[in-house]
């Protein structure tokens, strides 16, 4: 059986008896992950176990148990499963993605594309999310719903970044929607879920539905920031993917709008075919330096403080605060 090596908390938490639970639950979340990534051949497991072995940051496990906090079972059975469940989508919808961005690197190791080929990585994906899909079933009718919702919302969200918006729809509206689609609907349902089985009131099941939605598109933009922003010595990623496969993000976007001269020769390069290896080089080269990068930072951190105030249905307290600071480190991360 593969082993992973059990996560970090990448979360800062001020109490330490929170921080020891949830570090702990973590734990258990990653043996029971590494043991669903298991098939009945040695082939199928090692190919499962490929992405969730390679590391990750177990963000969206890491929401469902902190949203189990504001109810009173925060340790159900049903919240470890549901963190197993939402982590096993996300996995399952990378190895699809990184065959669509014919990306060969991610969390710093091979994709399963690069490491072996196409349908290797597509037959691994459905693998995965057939995991999950049996684990939802033991959460019950209700969560196999929310997870076939969720499931459609991200693959729309996906499907939408591949066609072009509508002459007379507005390209930012349509970029947002996509972010909501591909990323926004899980993360959400990860505090959902969490809310659902930690045994929290429905008005806080709402609200950390709603947060987790912003949260959720928050985290995408910073990706996408980081995708233009980072090295990939950093991200573990290709920088620029976006920009050579010609998807405009927020940065982008933010840039298009310049009216500035100066800009001229960046906004002839985001109007070209940037496959090629020189000029997606200068794009990013200048993108880096505008002006936007800072204007779609502070739009994501606009994003988050409004998350944030949905919290106020909760107690003061270190729950709070914590998922606060989940909020905070969405806006400002840095990988
Ligand atoms: C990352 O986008 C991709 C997603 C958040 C969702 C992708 C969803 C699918 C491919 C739907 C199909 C899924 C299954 C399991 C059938 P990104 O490329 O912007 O982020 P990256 O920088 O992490 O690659
Ligand atoms: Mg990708």
């Amino acid at each position: 059986m593969t082993t992973s090596s059990a996560p970090s908390l990448a979360l800062p938490v001020d109490d330490e008896e929170l921080a020891q639970r949830l570090a702990e639950r973590l734990r258990t979340v990653e043996v029971m992950l590494a043991g669903h990534c298991q098939g009945r051949t040695e082939f199928v497991s090692r190919a499962a176990s490929h992405l969730m072995a390679s590391g990750g940051k177990r963000f969206r496990p890491l929401l469902v148990l902190l949203a189990a906090e504001t109810g009173p079972t925060p340790a159900a059975d049903e919240v470890l499963v549901a963190a197993c469940v939402v982590e096993l989508t996300h996995v399952a919808s990378l190895y699809h993605d990184d065959v669509m961005d014919e990306a060969a690197l991610r969390r710093g190791a091979d994709t399963a594309n690069a490491r072996w080929d196409n349908h290797v990585a597509i037959l691994t994906g459905d693998f995965l999310f057939g995991r999950s899909s049996e684990l939802t079933a033991d959460l019950g009718p209700e969560a196999v719903r929310i997870q076939a919702q969720t499931f459609c919302r991200l693959v729309e969200g996906q499907i939408l970044e591949t066609v072009k918006p509508a002459p007379d729809e507005d390209p930012l509206a349509h970029y947002l929607e996509v972010v909501a689609g591909k990323t926004g609907s899980l993360i959400s349902t990860s505090a959902r879920y969490g809310a659902m089985f930690g045994g929290a009131s429905t008005e806080v099941q709402e609200a950390l539905t709603a947060y987790g939605d912003i949260v959720g598109s928050a985290f995408q933009l910073s990706d996408d920031i980081l995708d233009i922003a980072s090295e990939s010595d950093e991200s573990g990623k290709t920088p620029g993917t976006d920009l050579r496969e010609g998807v405009p993000t927020l940065p982008v976007l933010m840039a298009l709008g310049s009216t500035d001269p100066a800009d001229a020769r960046l906004l002839e390069l985001l109007a070209a075919d940037l496959t090629d290896d020189d000029l997606h080089a200068e794009a990013l080269d200048l993108l880096r330096k505008h002006p936007a990068m800072d204007q779609a930072r502070s739009y994501v951190l606009a994003q988050t403080e409004t998350a944030k105030a949905l919290l106020s249905v909760l107690e003061p307290g270190s729950v709070r605060t914590a998922l606060e600071a989940f909020a905070d480190l969405v806006a400002t991360r840095s990988t």
